[in-house]
């Protein structure tokens, strides 16, 4: 059982906390680490209680995504089902978003960015984050997605930014009526993809077993799960890369996956998730009593020194993939292999392009906020 609610440095999810939230995080690691945030809320700190969390089967994702779902009003996905109906999704999300479809799209993905940077070349200055990274993420998605001929091309990228405010799990009032706004316009312009495109990547997808709404649900997932996370994941690469030239020989060099992977354990986009416990569950660090809401910190995972020996970016970590910021069983995120392969890409298509790239600071720096935590964008400058 979860022994005390006292949270350390500054209280979890406070406005110290979103702007530094490591001291906390660490003091539950030490002390706490099954920590009562609430009558019948827990947050697990430890990378070993994160793993255990994530791949035990009386955790219910569909339980933990209740709130959200009915918030958002977000199509019945991947991430809100358990058990046969979430296999049953997971299989046309594979042949979709799997390693054998990311590998088919990397040649078209290879060119359409260093097009993108041909064409900003000859700009003096770019804000990374606004004018590289969501630029990238909206055509590796419109890429993975087979969505690049559809009726709405241009528009693509702010329709998906709209949707982004559907990933946030603690929204006010007004971003829950913006997400469900943004959720319905984007399921719209899929079902209308999916009616002008029937035999696109997307409609190609449904089967008698496969609805089209499920297609569309799919499509949600992808777009509003993957589209931020993947652009600021973007943002920090890119940033180190620029501030450090070890980070950027290792991001360009033969270790470049390597490193990737450990920007994203640093990194981690995706700070928490949340689980119901369907039944007493058994976690190394204690038990959960059946009923609570479980946030598994997998942000804090990733920074606990009994798992990873240093925190910062590592340029050759032995188990680099041991991480949990992709999640870990059966809901380990869909989007890996389109992560995976963008990352190095985009590097490379990047310092390629803008050989001459510098920035005016030299220290990394993130933004205040809990979710998603990102970093401070920076202006590029060209020439
Ligand atoms: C750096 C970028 C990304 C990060 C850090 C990330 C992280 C995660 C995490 C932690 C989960 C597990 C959620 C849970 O267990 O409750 C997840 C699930 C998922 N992700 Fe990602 N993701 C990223 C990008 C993407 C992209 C680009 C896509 C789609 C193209 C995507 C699609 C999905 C889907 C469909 C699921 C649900 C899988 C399931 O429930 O079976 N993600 N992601």
């Amino acid at each position: 059982m979860p022994a005390t609610t006292t949270a350390g440095p500054t209280p979890l999810f406070s406005p110290g906390f979103a702007i530094n939230p490591e001291p906390t995080l660490a003091h539950l690691r030490n002390t706490d680490p099954l920590h009562l945030l609430a009558p019948g809320v827990i947050v697990v700190t430890r990378y070993a209680d994160c793993r255990a969390a994530l791949v035990a089967p009386g955790l219910s994702a569909a339980g933990g995504q209740a709130d959200r779902k009915q918030r958002s009003g977000a199509a019945t996905s991947m991430l809100n089902t358990d058990d046969d109906a979430h296999r049953r999704l997971r299989r046309p999300g594979h042949q979709l978003l799997g390693p054998g479809a990311i590998d088919g799209i990397l040649p078209t993905l290879r060119s359409q960015f260093s097009d993108f940077f041909a064409q900003v070349a000859d700009r003096d200055t770019v804000d990374l984050a606004t004018e590289v990274s969501e630029p990238l993420a909206t055509l590796a998605l419109t890429c993975a997605l087979g969505v690049q001929d559809g009726p709405e091309p241009d528009g693509l990228g702010h329709l998906f930014a709209e949707s982004a405010a559907a990933l946030d799990p603690m929204p006010s009032a007004d971003g829950a009526a913006q997400a469900r706004r943004a959720v319905a316009k984007l399921d719209t312009w899929v079902e209308r993809h999916l009616g002008t495109y029937p035999n696109g990547r997307l409609g190609r997808l449904i089967t008698p077993d496969v609805a089209r709404d499920d297609v569309v649900g799919i499509a949600n997932l992808a777009v509003v799960g993957g589209w931020a996370p993947l652009a600021e994941l973007l943002t920090t690469a890119i940033e180190l890369a620029l501030y450090n030239p070890d980070h950027r020989q290792a991001a360009l060099g033969g270790q470049a996956s390597t490193w990737c992977e450990d920007v994203i354990r640093w990194h981690t986009p995706i700070p928490f998730v949340a689980r119901k416990a369907t039944t007493d569950v058994d976690l190394p660090g204690g038990v959960v009593p059946k009923g609570t809401q479980v946030i598994i910190h997998i942000g804090s995972s990733g920074r606990d020194t009994e798992q990873f020996s240093e925190a910062g970016v590592a340029i050759d970590r032995p188990q680099v993939r041991q991480h949990l910021a992709l999640g870990a069983g059966a809901h380990f995120c869909l989007g890996a292999p389109l992560v995976r392969a963008v990352l190095p890409v985009a590097l490379d298509a990047f310092f390629r392009g803008l050989p001459g790239a510098r920035t005016r600071g030299t220290l990394f720096a993130w933004r205040p906020g809990v979710f998603p935590r990102r970093p401070l964008s920076t202006a590029v400058l060209l020439s």
